[in-house]
């Protein structure tokens, strides 16, 4: 029986405004740490996330700005942070890679890196030359065959040509172990076409070592390589790191307890860091891998990657100021399956609130409550107690549980607006306002009592999604007089 849960979201890079492809990963993180900190218990779920602020792009950028690096990832760390207060997400803690507490163990990392042999007796890092293409915009070497036109399709820029001395990870001698566990499930690799994409990039042998660090002339900000001054340490091994890190590896009590991580999240773009880098490197220090690494799809707008430099970003921000930070939880979450690719309706947005918020949530809110009120005085019989005893009607709630646990989080919204559809339904079938008019005081009652219970069980299974809207209702529910809320939970937008 599992009795903590530990989830993560990549750190994001501090190149790039917090947008929508950030904020689906930490939403759904956020979703899955408030599930299960209603199922363990808040001291039993650590949710982390942050911003990786390390590399050549960040210097770039700050010098473009005129000011220091650290100014500059200052700066957007925080509107990072300032995103996630406005979507209200609660995450545990917050990692930056420039914080003392991460280069301090990173050192430490690098240092037993150095110092061990891998599986077939050879030295983990070793010395070499590198030469390549290499992009800024991606910060990863690429090759020829993923250049369109002579440039990087992501970003739309000509690699530059690259020889120079790295310190390189000898990733093949890993590659057998890690094989086994990912084949075993021992690290799940989620959903399974990934797990198959992986096992095939394994297989097609000549999986390339990767560098860990770069001469301090190409990447001046950076983790100073401990052993060698004229090198700083490459993204990968500092950004890994942070999920263990921000525990307090390898000593503190967070880490003790949490570590592995449940579920790391992730989309496709950083898949091979995350299964075959990240299980390399846990190996060397001779710890746990992570149980699983969770796939998610990667958006799209108007069929192109999002990015900066294409200037297509969509803010969250902006999701937020329109439509609030519950509503804009429930659009992101409601559009995609997770791990399938999409592309995002940015314009299907107000009539989809109108449809599901207005309409059917609001609505079912607004006529309960004001029946409620106009028949019974506000009173509707119903302790706490006996609304607590109603949960799990009809299996409902286990049901929409299993689907949060199994992350489809588009199919639990879906099957509590059809619980919701039907409840608005059985009101215009059965027609309160005759029963009232009839004086059927028995009947009328009866039904009203079930469709409370019934949206007393939507206000629970909604806490993880839009907690705030649920508490609200809660909140409706149990007051010792039912009231119709004075202005609507969702005002219609034209
Ligand atoms: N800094 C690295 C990750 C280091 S983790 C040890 C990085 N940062 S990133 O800012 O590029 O974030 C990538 C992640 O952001 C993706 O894996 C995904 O979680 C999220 N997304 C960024 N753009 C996205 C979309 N367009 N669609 C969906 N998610 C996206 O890589």
């Amino acid at each position: 029986m599992k009795n903590k849960f530990y989830i993560t979201t990549p750190i994001y890079y501090v190149n790039d405004q917090p947008h929508i492809g950030h904020a689906y990963t930490t939403v759904i993180a956020d979703v899955l740490a408030r599930y299960y900190r209603q199922k363990l218990g808040d001291d039993n779920v650590y949710f982390l996330t942050g911003t990786d602020e390390h590399g050549v792009k960040v210097a770039e950028s700050a010098a473009k700005q005129k000011i220091t690096p650290q100014k500059f990832t200052d700066n957007i760390s925080q509107q990072f942070k300032d995103a996630w207060q406005k979507l209200d997400i609660k995450y545990n803690d917050f990692i930056r890679t420039t914080e003392d507490r991460h280069q301090k163990i990173v050192v430490n990392i690098l240092n037993q890196l150095k110092q061990t042999k891998t599986p077939q007796g050879n030295d983990v890092l070793y010395e070499a030359d590198y030469q390549g293409l290499y992009c800024v915009g991606c910060e990863k070497f690429i090759t020829e065959a993923e250049l369109v036109d002579g440039q990087c399709p992501d970003h739309k820029r000509k690699p530059e040509k690259l020889v120079e001395k790295n310190w390189f990870f000898r990733l093949g001698d890993f590659l057998p172990a890690i094989k086994k566990a990912i084949e075993a499930d021992q690290l799940i690799i989620y959903p399974p076409g990934r797990k198959k994409e992986v096992l095939g990039l394994i297989n097609k042998q000549n999986m390339p070592d990767f560098s860990i660090s770069r001469p301090v002339k190409s990447v001046a900000w950076g983790i100073d390589l401990p052993w060698d001054k004229e090198q700083k340490v490459y993204v990968w091994v500092d950004a890994l790191s942070n999920y263990i890190t921000a525990l307090g590896y390898p000593d503190k009590e967070l880490y003790q307890k949490f570590w592995p991580a449940d579920i790391q999240l992730l989309a496709l773009d950083i898949l091979k860091f995350h299964a075959l880098y990240w299980p390399a490197i846990l190996m060397v220090l001779d710890i746990p891998l992570p149980k699983g690494l969770y796939i998610h799809g990667f958006f799209k707008i108007n069929g192109q990657k999002m990015s900066k430099s294409l200037g297509n970003v969509v803010s969250p921000n902006d999701l937020v100021k329109q439509y609030g930070s519950e509503v804009t939880k429930y659009l992101i979450l409601s559009q995609f399956s997770f791990g399938s690719e999409s592309d995002i309706k940015i314009n299907d947005f107000p009539a989809k609130y109108n449809a599901d918020l207005v309409n059917g949530l609001g609505n079912l809110i607004n006529r309960l409550t004001n029946m409620i009120e106009q028949y019974l005085d506000g009173d509707i019989g119903l302790t706490k107690k006996d609304l607590e005893k109603s949960l799990n009607i009809s299996k409902f709630l286990s049901n929409i549980n299993q689907e949060i646990e199994e992350l489809n989080f588009k199919l639990a919204l879906l099957k509590i607006w059809n619980i919701i559809s039907t409840v608005n339904e059985e009101i215009d079938k059965n027609k309160p306002w005759e029963l009232a008019k009839n004086n059927d005081q028995q009947k009328l009652k009866k039904l009203l009592q079930d469709w409370t219970k019934y949206l007393y069980n939507i206000a629970v299974s909604l806490q993880p999604f839009m907690p705030q809207t649920a508490e609200h209702i809660l909140k409706i529910l149990t007051a010792k007089q039912i009231k119709k809320p004075v202005k609507p939970l969702f005002p219609r937008i034209n």
